[in-house]
């Protein structure tokens, strides 16, 4: 979790309150990284359902073989848009996925609807608010996310979600006990290499319209500019929040 991507997710995994036994449902757990970090807090008595739309992303979270100590985590196939579960959880996990639902909303209801009473809602979502910031220029880095969020909004992310989750999360019947919005930044450390999120993206952006070639040169490129940063990029806005549901 040393990633800058990560590392407010680790705060919020800290907040929550996760504990030994719990029934955790990790929503959009794309290739199942957030529902692995939870498998090792509830452990070996505890549950994690991790559930994702798209059949690729399972089949890369199923790759992925149990942890000694972690809670075993299954993966199901299910369209949040339109479909619910019929258990119940102690806690829900939620990382950048509320952004891409049409109605977030009428889910994060259904979804409240699951939870045990006292269980919790732990949500991470990026918003984009007139970043990356530096103290240099950054032409690179500043075209990645530019194209990153643009293509993003193109496919009809809502990219100021963070600004509406308290308000969602109390008309959902939930009780707000956290809400807090860190900054991800960049260094020259390694660690900070954005260009592989820009060839996961690949696809993504292609599709958006970027020629293949400029994106390959980009990818090549944004190391260089990453290891001479003189000072720390401001680069995107992480809105973390935990909520309950009331006894
Ligand atoms: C940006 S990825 C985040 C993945 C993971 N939560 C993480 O933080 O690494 C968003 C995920 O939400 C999933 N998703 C989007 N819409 C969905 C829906 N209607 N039902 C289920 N999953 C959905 C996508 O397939 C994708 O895996």
């Amino acid at each position: 979790m040393n990633n800058p991507n990560n590392r407010p997710t680790a705060r919020l995994l800290a907040e929550a309150g996760f504990s030994l036994g719990m029934r955790v449902l990790d929503i959009g757990c794309g290739n199942g990284l957030l529902a692995r970090e939870i498998a090792k807090l509830v452990g070996p008595h505890g549950h994690v359902l991790g559930i994702d739309l798209q059949d690729t992303a399972l089949e890369q979270a199923r790759s992925h073989p149990a942890e000694d100590g972690a809670a075993p985590v299954e993966y199901r196939k299910l369209d949040l848009n339109t479909e619910t579960l019929d258990e119940t959880f102690d806690a829900i996990s939620c990382r950048r996925v509320l952004m891409y639902l049409p109605d977030a909303q009428a889910t994060l209801t259904r979804l409240a609807s699951l939870l045990e009473p006292e269980g919790f809602i732990a949500i991470q979502e990026q918003s984009r608010l007139g970043m990356p910031i530096a103290g240099q220029p950054i032409p690179m880095h500043e075209k990645a996310h530019r194209w990153i969020w643009d293509a993003v909004e193109g496919e009809g992310a809502d990219t100021s979600i963070g600004f509406k989750l308290a308000a969602m999360l109390q008309a959902s019947g939930l009780t707000m006990q956290e809400l807090w919005a860190e900054a991800i930044v960049l260094d020259s450390r390694p660690e900070s290499d954005f260009a592989p999120l820009v060839s996961i993206m690949k696809p993504r952006l292609i599709a958006a319209g970027i020629p293949e070639t400029d994106i390959d040169e980009l990818i090549s490129d944004m190391p260089r500019e990453r290891q001479v940063l003189e000072s720390p990029i401001l680069y995107d806005m992480a809105f973390l929040a935990i909520a309950h549901k009331p006894a």
